[in-house]
């Protein structure tokens, strides 16, 4: 094997790390070197390049600029729901974000203060979050299809002096209006933010409260280009909210320089991207694969990013992907394997692929969610180019798991996203914290440090981020999914082990549906699992018991409950099935057996706990599943 091979690079990784990524960093312009590689003088904050300062949108923008990239692509807007497709080279795209900095200058905003970002899949979305980062101000994506709630949660957490948000987002062929969501949500929160630029998209026009808000263009047009903000390596670039245990989501911080640098090593060393290469994620800009794979890797490497307005399937067909692929010589697409399982499911034999030259697709990049092997195969097949299976989380912004294409291609195993890649010290431990055998499930943990780029803390709350990650095992940080290490050192994910589930490769918490649920007047208690679906993975299911003497009709109660999950969580929540039983199944100390429910809407074999309080409850609801179709196929 070479030296290049993945084995050395691999454990250069872990035993080097400050030559690695230090070698690593030399890749972008800093405005200042760093003091040191790894900082651990304040245990278990462990930071990255310590001293050194640049500026992330410098180096995703104005270096390539510089360095003879002006006129190259940087980004290309393909919108099949408004028939549209805009181009802009990296000279446009430095341009425009640098107004758009002006314009948040000029509205007050500042380097540290936290800017909402509430957008559809349009340019200026990406823009948004270069411009924060020009200035050093701190973005915060909220994802369109979460509903007021949330985003009034968000902005209480973050406290934004400023969102940025549009007229509407289109869903198909549905033009979901965001003013009224952005308007409620400011009237739910405490913290209120003291301008909001809006973007008037032509579908649906928004009307402006004054004094508060600000048409985009308008600002845009009267504002003087910002220059780059100098930053420290550890300052702030990001806060990204996601599905903890509870409704309260927890708030992923993420800085500039170790981010950076990681995030452009992976471009080549796990993706084989080059600069100037066409680079596809087909993600919402609101998810961590939006943040780390539309907006910053590929632009700090150099490539042209996509920002697809559109889906798989329905827009207008299930060759929509491929048209895409053709149309912009796209060589590279991430994606989740839920939008494979859509296009498969309306185009089984991939009919519409004779329909289009893909003759310059390289690699098709699957995560998000477990990549069942019909899925990968079925890719395999019909494309004809690697299919990569690759694990990672909100946290950490980049693969934990993956086959490193451009180190060393190594065999897949369907099901498996390869082997821990460099940087991470993948660990398997039982509840005890003894390292787990080869084959051995346990908890999936990283030995500390783990590597640049990955989450820095919690905003807000250090002490959330110790108790979620890093308090279960001295020294380790927890994943939060459970799996095993096979002989050959590839990583298998099996499940959650808290209530997080995964719908249509969206992260959402049972626990927070359980708390909309259990806020409904008529319900004494509640319990949703996630049931297998062949399409979207998981599903969300509750089970309510309602409180004694409640005798409206059940199914209004139901309807009255899935439309409280859509106000509150938001449309994308997908919660759609609920049943009402007498009592939930519980251990004797009280527990609801969840995953006992969930074995059985999946028709799985289980085994009722010993301390179960009454194994009878489980008939019914079985049977209540029955009623809603579980076991899917049985
Ligand atoms: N704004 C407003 N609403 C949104 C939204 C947004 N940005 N995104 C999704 N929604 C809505 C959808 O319209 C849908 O509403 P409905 O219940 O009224 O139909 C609901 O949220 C659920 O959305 P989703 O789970 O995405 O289901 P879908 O049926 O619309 O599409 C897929 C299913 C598989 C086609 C789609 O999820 C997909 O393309 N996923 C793969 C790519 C991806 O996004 N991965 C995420 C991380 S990599
Ligand atoms: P998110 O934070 O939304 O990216 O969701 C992260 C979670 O999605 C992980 O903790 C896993 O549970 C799951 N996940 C992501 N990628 C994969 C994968 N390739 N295989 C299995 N599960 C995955």
């Amino acid at each position: 094997m070479s030296q290049r091979g993945y084995a050395a690079v691999y454990r250069r990784s872990i035993e080097d790390p400050n030559g690695f990524w230090g070698e690593a960093a030399e890749d972008l312009y800093w405005e200042r070197r760093w003091d040191k590689v790894f900082d651990d003088a304040n245990k278990p904050f462990y930071r990255w390049f310590s001293g050194g300062v640049l500026n992330t949108c410098f180096n995703a923008l104005d270096l390539h600029v510089e360095q003879g990239r002006a006129e190259q692509l940087a980004l290309i807007f393909d919108s099949p729901v408004t028939q549209t497709v805009r181009r802009f080279t990296y000279q446009q795209l430095r341009d425009e974000v640098a107004r758009l900095g002006g314009a948040l200058t000029a509205q007050g905003v500042e380097k540290g203060d936290r800017v909402i970002i509430y957008m559809p899949m349009v340019p200026e979305a990406v823009m948004a979050m270069l411009a924060c980062a020009r200035i050093g101000a701190i973005h915060s994506v909220v994802f369109g299809g979460f509903a007021a709630n949330e985003l009034a949660t968000r902005i209480d957490d973050a406290k934004p002096r400023a969102v940025l948000s549009a007229s509407c987002g289109i869903e198909g062929t549905r033009i979901i209006e965001y003013k009224p969501l952005l308007d409620a949500a400011i009237d739910m929160a405490s913290h209120k933010p003291e301008k909001c630029l809006i973007l008037q998209r032509p579908q649906a026009e928004a009307m402006l409260v004054a004094r508060r808000d600000v048409d985009w263009l308008e600002a845009v047009a009267a504002a003087p280009p910002a220059e780059c903000v100098p930053l420290a390596a550890t300052d702030p670039l990001y806060i990204l909210y996601t599905s903890g245990t509870t409704g309260q989501p927890k708030g992923v911080v993420r800085d500039h320089g170790g981010h950076a640098v990681a995030l452009k090593w992976t471009m080549k060393n796990i993706y084989n991207v080059d600069a100037g290469d066409v680079y596809w994620a087909a993600s919402d800009v609101g998810w961590v694969v939006g943040h780390s794979y539309i907006v910053y890797a590929p632009l700090l490497k150099g490539c042209t990013t996509m920002v697809y307005e559109g889906k798989p399937v329905g827009t207008p067909d299930a060759g929509a992907f491929w048209r895409v692929i053709a149309q912009h010589g796209v060589q590279t697409l991430f994606t989740a394997p839920t939008a494979f399982r859509a296009i498969k499911r309306e185009d089984p034999t991939g009919s519409y692929l004779a329909k289009y030259d893909l003759s310059r697709f390289k690699t098709l990049f699957l995560a998000g969610e477990r990549c069942d092997s019909d899925t990968l195969n079925w890719a395999q097949q019909r494309l004809k180019v690697p299919v990569i299976d690759h694990w990672w989380q909100t946290e950490t912004a980049w693969a934990i798991a993956a086959n490193c294409l451009g180190i060393e291609y190594l065999p897949v195993k369907p099901g498996s996203p390869t082997k821990p890649a460099p940087g991470y010290d993948v660990r398997i431990l039982d509840g005890m914290g003894n390292m787990q055998p080869a084959g051995e499930m346990g908890d999936i943990t990283v030995k500390l440090p783990l590597p640049p780029g990955t989450l820095v803390t919690l905003w807000n709350n250090d002490e959330r981020f110790k108790s979620s990650y890093l308090d279960a095992y001295p020294g380790y940080y927890l994943t939060g999914d459970a799996g095993y290490l096979d002989e050959d050192g590839y990583v298998w994910i099996m499940s959650r082990i808290d209530d997080v589930i995964n719908v249509a490769g969206h992260r959402l918490s049972t626990g927070a549906m359980e708390e909309v649920l259990a806020s409904h007047p008529d319900v004494a208690e509640c319990a949703v699992v996630g049931a297998a679906d062949a399409m979207k993975g998981q599903i969300p299911v509750g089970f309510v018991v309602l409180k004694a003497g409640v005798e409206r009709p059940r199914a209004e109660i139901i309807n009255e409950l899935i439309q409280f999950v859509r106000e509150k969580i938001g449309p994308v929540a997908a919660f759609k099935q609920a049943t009402i039983v007498n009592r939930l199944p519980k251990t004797r100390s009280g527990k609801i057996l969840r995953g006992t429910m969930q074995k059985i809407a999946d028709g799985v074999a289980y085994k009722a706990p010993a301390t179960i309080d009454d194994p009878a409850i489980l008939d019914e609801i079985t049977e209540s599943l029955h009623e809603l179709g579980y076991p899917k196929g049985a």
